[in-house]
């Protein structure tokens, strides 16, 4: 079996959200004037320019506003997306849909602060970089069916799979695959 071409490595990396560069920025143009330790605002009692408080805020636990991994099960993530939401974020004003892709593919990534190494506030961007992957791996969905092809990325909730007859990426929902399928998605998709 051939190693996986380097160039879709490079693709897996270059998908990154950092939150220095590309979260930070989103929340300081659209979030501190009403959540910010230095303003004094402290609305809904949440601050996320204070970083030590904000990562109280994250965790894998029914409570938290972001769970990594999980941006699905994120409220942070819903009261930004869903206009309808009675709790909507900004209250006046939406955030575009690149903002909204970058805090989705940072959550999915494990929400960490920092990348460069541990001290991420969350265990699954703790974990090691995959450094590399088989290129045909074994996905079960929900059916029960087995589904033989390589990871290529992690796209909002779906797995983007490589087929090994012909080579086509297609898409797979996360929510179909089993759950030891949909935690080795996860897993390859963590940075
Ligand atoms: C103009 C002020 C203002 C801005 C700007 C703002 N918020 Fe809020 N936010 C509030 C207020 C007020 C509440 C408390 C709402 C309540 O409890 O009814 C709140 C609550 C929240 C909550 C908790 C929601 C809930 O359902 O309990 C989250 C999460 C949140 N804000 C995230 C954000 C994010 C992310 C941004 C930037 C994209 C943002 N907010 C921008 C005023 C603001």
């Amino acid at each position: 079996m051939k190693p996986l071409p380097l160039l879709l490595l490079i693709a897996v990396a270059a998908s990154a959200a950092d939150f220095k560069k590309d979260i930070q920025p989103i929340l300081e143009k659209n979030c501190y004037e009403c959540h910010s330790e230095k303003t004094g605002k402290r609305k809904g009692g949440f601050v996320f320019d204070d970083l030590e408080t904000f990562k109280l805020d994250i965790a894998d636990t029914d409570v938290a506003q972001i769970r990594p991994g999980k941006p699905d099960d994120s409220h942070f993530l819903e009261v930004i997306v869903n206009e309808g939401h009675e709790r909507h974020m900004p209250p006046k004003g939406q955030l575009s849909a690149s903002e909204i892709r970058k805090i989705t593919e940072w959550i999915q990534e494990g929400a960490s602060f920092d990348k460069a190494g541990p001290g991420g506030s969350a265990p699954v961007a703790a974990a090691p970089a995959k450094k590399s992957l088989p290129p045909i791996m074994s996905w079960t969905n929900l059916e029960g069916k087995t589904i033989r092809a390589g990871f290529v990325r992690l796209e909002g909730d779906h797995v983007v799979l490589r087929m090994p007859a012909n080579g086509q990426e297609v898409p797979y929902p996360l929510a179909k695959l089993n759950e030891t399928s949909r935690k080795q998605a996860q897993d390859a998709g963590a940075p």
